[in-house]
């Protein structure tokens, strides 16, 4: 495996592969395996789950890594294409990139949407231009549209949980935020359950609607898997006998970059906080996923998140497991 870019770039077979091979670490710990190896991640935007787990299972697996983040004490980094750099940021990713790559085995970087113009978001146009300067295997870490070691983790958590692929309801729920948040785990995610193979059904307000290109692109992994793919804005439909509500926040695709505009559009949608009632009519053992951080009080309230339908802890540790697997593979072929 050269990349981890997006799983939709991986067959069913070897989507298969990565999640037996997770189970198989986790099950029986292979501590030297990747003894000398040292993975290298580029961090342009925060995380907590990201960066501790990917540094936790290089360990594990008898690897080192190292972090590097505009957070730390580096040179500012530049990253628009053509700029005469006359201004704070004294590096260029175009030599970051490479330089911090030729320490390493492997890279992973993050770098959120920009949020300023949704065609280069969805053309993921930051994280590519970065992408084309990486001469070692890549792991996406988050990009603007992707999301793919949540992915993983999540497919391996409803496993190990016994939800049905076939004939299992996914919704993808739209939850209230007050900020634009970025499209990269929605769009991850519903792609993620539709290879899998369950009727997905997303459920947002109106102008919340995802973009064409990612319900398309979720809809032939639908056509391939044998799942299916609907949208709403009638959540009370679409959370009927579901299996999974997974909540995510997200930019109004209707007023996208224009904050004010957003913000107008949600100031009155409070009332798409996950609470106990949304399980009424679900499958009586529905559970509740969200790829975390999560305010608590404003997306979802802590009768759910603190209660037995919340899986987002193991959904958290089974990145661990899901990124151990990818990079044994990725490191050992
Ligand atoms: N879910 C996730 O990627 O978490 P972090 O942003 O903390 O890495």
């Amino acid at each position: 495996m050269k990349e981890l870019y997006d799983l939709a770039d991986l067959n069913p077979a070897e989507i298969e592969e990565l999640l037996q091979l997770a189970k198989r670490l986790q099950d029986s710990p292979e501590p030297q395996a990747l003894a000398g190896k040292v993975l290298a991640m580029l961090f342009m935007s925060p995380s907590l789950r990201t960066l501790a787990s990917f540094q936790a299972a290089m360990t594990r697996l008898g690897g080192g890594s190292f972090v590097i983040s505009p957070g730390m004490s580096i040179h500012g980094i530049e990253t628009r294409p053509g700029i005469v750099m006359d201004g704070q940021a004294a590096e260029h990713i175009r030599e970051a990139v490479p330089v911090i790559a030729s320490y390493a085995d492997a890279i992973g970087i993050r770098a959120f949407a920009e949020r300023h113009n949704l065609k280069n978001d969805l053309a993921d146009k930051e994280f590519n231009e970065m992408r084309a300067l990486c001469k070692i295997p890549l792991i996406n870490m988050e990009s603007a549209i992707n999301h793919p070691c949540q992915s993983l983790a999540d497919w391996k958590t409803m496993d190990e949980i016994g939800i049905p692929r076939q004939g299992g309801k996914f919704v993808l729920s739209w939850a209230y935020h007050p900020r634009m948040l970025p499209l990269a785990v929605p769009a991850a995610t519903v792609h993620m359950a539709a290879a899998r193979g369950m009727d997905v059904t997303v459920a947002r307000p109106a102008g919340f609607e995802l973009p064409d290109e990612i319900m398309q692109r979720a809809q032939s992994a639908a056509n391939a898997s044998g799942g299916t793919l609907t949208e709403t804005d009638d959540r009370a439909a679409a959370l009927e006998n579901a299996h999974i509500i997974y909540a995510k926040s997200w930019s109004s695709t209707r007023h996208y970059a224009d904050r004010v505009a957003d913000e107008e559009l949600r100031s009155d949608l409070d009332d798409w906080r996950v609470d106990n009632s949304w399980f009424d009519t679900t499958q009586d053992d529905c559970r509740f996923m969200h790829c975390l951080p999560v305010r608590r009080g404003v997306v979802v309230a802590d009768e759910v998140l603190d209660g037995p339908r919340s899986i987002v802890i193991q959904e958290a540790q089974n990145r661990m497991f899901a990124q151990m697997a990818v990079l044994h593979k990725m490191m050992l072929g």
